[in-house]
């Protein structure tokens, strides 16, 4: 299939995985993999734009990532705030709005006016939305919705009759973001580790065993191909 019979998904979500096995592989140190792996997330979004994908939500690190050792939690870190100074100028060029989903109140005070700002500054974008999971968990995110519920029940603004499936998605992270059409999780795993348990209801899943290092425009071409034969009903009969 060419390029240009490609049907493309609206939303494209990523399990980045293998980061660690890539750099083992090699004899280098994990962190040498998550370098490597960031340089692959900065490619796959300018990718992604120029293939005209409107949504691409990828996981960068969960609530349970924290379990990490010291060592490569830091190592993460200053990885995150060298990448959001670098993704501001590729969306600037690109015409990529930037959000972010998770719970961001854990993460150092220059991280969270980092997010801020990438988010500010692209807001106007009209191109690819680029959505990053940080300290993302998807039940964290679906208890602190309720909480946000109970809350607004508890000032009168929200009533048991009002709330349905819609008004549910409306106070999580994700609100205004439809669904993801395609999942793709590298390196093997086949899990969804905490990753948008409501969203991905109907999402078709594929997996491949490239490490994430090693992911390309060609890989995320065949993922796309693949999702293009699937045959999706939500539940319906054709
Ligand atoms: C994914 O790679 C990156 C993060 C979860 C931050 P891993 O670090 O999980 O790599 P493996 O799974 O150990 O190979
Ligand atoms: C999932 O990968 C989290 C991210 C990609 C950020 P992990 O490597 O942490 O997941 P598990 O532990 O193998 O399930
Ligand atoms: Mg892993």
């Amino acid at each position: 299939m060419s390029e240009e019979e490609l049907k493309i998904p609206v939303h494209v979500a990523i399990i980045l995985d293998g980061n660690g096995r890539w750099a083992k592989k090699r004899g280098l140190p994990r962190n040498m993999g998550h370098a490597e792996g960031c340089k692959v997330v900065e490619r796959t979004v300018e990718d992604a734009a120029r293939l005209g994908i409107r949504y691409l939500t990828v996981y960068g690190f969960s609530t349970e990532n924290w379990k990490r050792s010291e060592d490569e939690v830091g190592a993460l870190m200053q990885l995150f705030r060298y990448y959001m100074k670098r993704l501001l100028g590729i969306a600037k060029k690109n015409n990529v709005r930037v959000k972010m989903i998770g719970e961001r109140s854990r993460f150092a005070r220059d991280i969270i006016e980092g997010i801020g700002r990438l988010e500010d500054e692209t807001a106007q974008n009209t191109g690819l939305t680029f959505v990053i999971a940080v300290n993302y968990g998807s039940r964290d995110e679906i208890v602190r919705a309720a909480r946000k519920m109970l809350a607004d029940a508890g000032a009168g603004r929200l009533t048991a009759e009002q709330l349905d499936e819609q008004a549910f998605s409306d106070y999580l992270d994700t609100a205004g973001i439809p669904d993801p059409d395609l999942l793709i999780r590298t390196s093997g795993e086949q899990r969804l580790s905490n990753y948008l348990l409501w969203q991905l209801a109907y999402t078709e899943f594929y997996f491949t065993d490239v490490l994430w290092p090693d992911f390309n425009k060609d890989e995320l071409i065949r993922a796309i191909e693949k999702y293009n034969k699937r045959d999706r009903r939500f539940g319906g009969v054709k």
